[in-house]
């Protein structure tokens, strides 16, 4: 391959594994924070993945929720507060470990912004390995059948937030973050939302992108990606496959290779699970301990 290739596909042509701390190394640090994003960086992940929404004043924020209720210290949808609003709120105030990590310990985090998507690639650009990987989730509930968005049909992160999803114009923000900080061959992008993930392509389509799934995605957004994203001249229109690891067995990934896309799984925190995965032909594991999780 040239020598701009996406570090991604490199990893899946060179049947090389990869390993991505799940909003950063979550399971020791408040979740889609800097800290996680650095603490991850130091735990020699190869990349990161984090989840990205947009502000009401259209500022790339990083956040799970499609409120603000469940990691910080506010109330409120995130596409209802301003940029401003949102910084003020803390993002470490409901922060709970899930385990030690292996080296060092976990310090008090009295007060921690929200950041945003180009503080995060700064952060990758100034203390990460030049192929370290974020994968962007662009945050996005469910589509409809038709490919538009159903107000009350979602749960993956809160409660219903039409414009969040439907065409706000996130991927043509992400895309512009991406040029700015020469993000290009560092970068895939996945969603559970075929329509997104085919605004994001039409912008970007030398950035790889991954088709979130998990067992309650509704079934018809596997029919969508095909539409959405069709194979042309025998390559696949989406590059990746990003299932919950649940739903993985070896066939499916072989398939998957066949049809040459790659898959990543999530969220796996038993190393011997891990193992097992990359051993099917995985090529990424997101895991919220990327200390414990070597391949
Ligand atoms: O990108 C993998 C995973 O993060 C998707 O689910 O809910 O953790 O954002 P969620
Ligand atoms: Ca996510």
């Amino acid at each position: 391959m040239g020598t701009d290739t996406n570090y991604v596909i490199q990893a899946f042509l060179d049947k090389r594994p990869l390993v991505y701390g799940h909003r950063g190394s979550r399971a020791y640090a408040p979740m889609n924070t800097i800290p996680a994003f650095e603490l991850a960086i130091q735990q020699g992940a190869d990349g990161i993945e984090l989840d990205v929404q947009l502000s009401a004043d259209r500022e790339l924020v990083i956040i799970h929720d499609f409120t603000v209720d469940g990691t910080t210290d506010g109330t409120g949808a995130v596409r209802d507060l301003l940029f401003a609003e949102l910084r003020e709120l803390n993002a470490a105030a409901r922060f709970s470990p899930m385990a030690e990590p292996l080296q060092g310990h976990i310090p008090h985090y009295p007060f921690i912004m929200i950041p945003t998507l180009e503080e995060v690639f700064s952060l990758v650009k100034d203390r990460a390995p030049a192929d370290f990987i974020v994968n962007v989730e662009i945050k996005a509930p469910y589509c409809t059948a038709s490919g538009g968005f159903a107000d009350s049909d979602f749960t993956n992160g809160g409660t219903a937030n039409s414009d969040a999803a439907d065409n706000n114009g996130i991927e043509a923000l992400v895309a512009d973050c991406i040029d700015r900080y020469d993000m290009a061959r560092n970068v895939i992008v996945s969603s559970f939302n075929p329509p997104t993930l085919k605004r994001f392509k039409e912008l970007k389509p030398s950035i790889p992108v991954g088709f979130l799934v998990e067992e309650a995605s509704p079934p018809y957004t596997t029919t969508l990606i095909d539409q959405y994203l069709p194979d042309i001249a025998g390559k696949s229109g989406h590059e990746a496959w990003h299932p919950r690891y649940s739903m993985v067995n070896p066939e499916l990934v072989a398939a998957e290779r066949n049809r040459g896309r790659l898959t990543q799984v999530w969220t796996v925190n038993d190393p011997q699970l891990a193992r097992d995965l990359v051993s099917w032909g995985v090529t990424g594991i997101i895991t919220d301990m990327p200390d414990r999780i070597k391949i």
